[in-house]
């Protein structure tokens, strides 16, 4: 049997092996994020990684350390979606659009194709407050939720490399926007007035459109509040008839192409 010391330089070495190897495979994802901001390549490659993780996975084989090692793949794989984000760009997204344009699902995708952070501006209301958004509004108001919205969004200033979701009337008060403006690119997603109410109608947690939910009342309002959304926009996104896949695709591009 070896010396226990002797094993442990062993361990050693195989660390300073490994350490070596991540810092070369970062830096092909630099590579490659380069690569995709040269050329204009698309930006997320859902069928690369489905290939990528079946010959990993066949790769590992029936091996005693099979869990161990996939985890260990997985924490790799977010860390290079990290170099991946911090590469293309270095602020937050912030998106804003009327209920129901997509903010929330957008967000959720982003943030597992590119491991970036994900905020939610009325979860942060909901939590501090400790109330769910349409007991605020009953209680309180909404002037006071907005009160609470301006100061969420104050409180986030301080957050990188993440996604903010705003709520659907965040742009209404201009310091809201240029407290997003000091960390993050604002994303403007639209949906056609009918689109929102399909996305909606099945939920009762927007007091705005308690009473008020349909194709009439969402379209004026969003009338009232499109110069505001279209002001403070870097970028803007339809959503309609796109899958996330797609409408993600074209945002990530608009963004890179801001940085130029
Ligand atoms: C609101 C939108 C809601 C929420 C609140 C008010 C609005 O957020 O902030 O009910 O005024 O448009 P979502 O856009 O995420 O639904």
């Amino acid at each position: 049997m070896r010396e226990r010391s002797e094993i442990n330089k062993d361990l050693e070495l195989c660390d300073q092996e490994i350490l070596k190897l991540l810092k070369k495979r970062f830096g092909y994802v630099e590579e490659l994020t380069e690569n995709i901001k040269a050329f204009d390549l698309p930006v997320l490659q859902p069928e690369q990684d489905k290939v990528g993780f079946k010959k990993l996975v066949s790769a590992i084989g029936d091996n005693p350390y099979g869990e161990e090692l996939q985890s260990v793949f997985q924490q790799i794989e977010m860390a290079g979606k990290r170099v991946k984000s911090r590469n293309l760009f270095d602020f937050n997204i912030a998106l804003i659009g009327f209920m129901g344009a997509g903010k929330s699902t957008v967000s959720r995708y982003l943030k597992h194709k590119l491991a970036m952070d994900e905020v939610d501006v009325d979860s942060v209301i909901v939590k501090d407050q400790n109330m769910p958004i349409k007991d605020i509004f009953a209680q309180f108001g909404e002037e006071y939720f907005r009160d609470c919205e301006s100061k969420a969004i104050i409180k986030l200033q301080s957050l990188r490399q993440t996604i903010i979701s705003c709520g659907g009337g965040a742009v209404v008060r201009e310091e809201n926007v240029a407290n997003l403006k000091k960390t993050s690119c604002i994303v403007l997603l639209t949906a056609s007035p009918e689109t929102v109410l399909e996305r909606v109608k099945g939920s009762d947690e927007r007091p705005i459109l308690n009473g008020n939910m349909n194709v009439a009342f969402i379209k004026e309002l969003m009338e009232k509040r499109a110069e505001l959304y279209r002001k403070a926009a870097d970028v803007m996104i339809e959503t309609d008839h796109k899958s996330v896949e797609q409408i993600c695709e074209e945002l990530l591009k608009a963004l890179i192409r801001l940085e130029r």
